[in-house]
């Protein structure tokens, strides 16, 4: 009897853990599948060499920090432009450089965003282009 009773406290135990383990994994899942990016716009469509200001890996994982660096050396510094990895040189502008060639800013930033709850509150000042048609 006593038993009985240890063995459906043990599985229920059981049950718990690999219940918590799944969601944990399926949690993980969901937060590294950001959806696949969207860059059909004009002026991307107009590149020879499809890219970005640096390369692509760094800019999914580190373009805030790539934003705020710009911020702070146009806001404190009075210097606006970039010099990138590849020599290209930019000018350091929220609207006027990313937005020009992401015009699809809700497909593009808002889209992988919104996937993940992360909501930038840069767009109460800054202005979003208008989407040329
Ligand atoms: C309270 C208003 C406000 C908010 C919110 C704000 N900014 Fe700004 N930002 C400014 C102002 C004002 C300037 C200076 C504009 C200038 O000198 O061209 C600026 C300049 C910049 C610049 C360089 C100039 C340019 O044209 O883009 C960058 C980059 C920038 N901010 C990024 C950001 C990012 C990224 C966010 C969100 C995380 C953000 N800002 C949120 C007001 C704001
Ligand atoms: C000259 C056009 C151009 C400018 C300016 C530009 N981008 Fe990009 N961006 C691209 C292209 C093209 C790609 C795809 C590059 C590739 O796949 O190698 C890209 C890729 C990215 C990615 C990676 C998407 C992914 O998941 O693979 C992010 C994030 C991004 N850009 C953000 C930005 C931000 C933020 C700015 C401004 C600081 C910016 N871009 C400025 C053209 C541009
Ligand atoms: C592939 C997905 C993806 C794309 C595309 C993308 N972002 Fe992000 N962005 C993120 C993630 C993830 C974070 C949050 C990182 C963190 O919290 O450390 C973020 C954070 C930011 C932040 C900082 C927010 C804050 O409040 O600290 C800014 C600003 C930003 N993104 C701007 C942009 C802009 C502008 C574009 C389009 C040109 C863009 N992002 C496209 C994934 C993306």
């Amino acid at each position: 009897m006593k038993l009985n009773k240890m063995g459906k406290i043990i599985s229920g135990i059981v049950v718990f853990v690999v219940l918590i383990a799944f969601s944990f994994w399926y949690g993980k899942e969901k937060i590294f599948s950001p959806p696949a990016p969207e860059l059909n716009t004009p002026a991307i469509a107009q590149m020879k060499d499809k890219l970005c200001v640096e390369e692509a890996a760094y800019m999914r994982t580190d373009h805030m920090k790539l934003l705020s660096a710009w911020r702070d050396s146009v806001t404190r510094e009075g210097n606006r432009l970039y010099t990138a990895q590849s020599g290209n040189v930019y000018k350091m502008s929220l609207s006027g450089t990313c937005l020009q060639c992401h015009s699809n800013k809700e497909q593009f930033c808002d889209r992988c965003h919104n996937s993940l709850a992360v909501k930038p509150n840069c767009f109460s000042c800054h202005a979003i282009p208008e989407v040329k048609k």
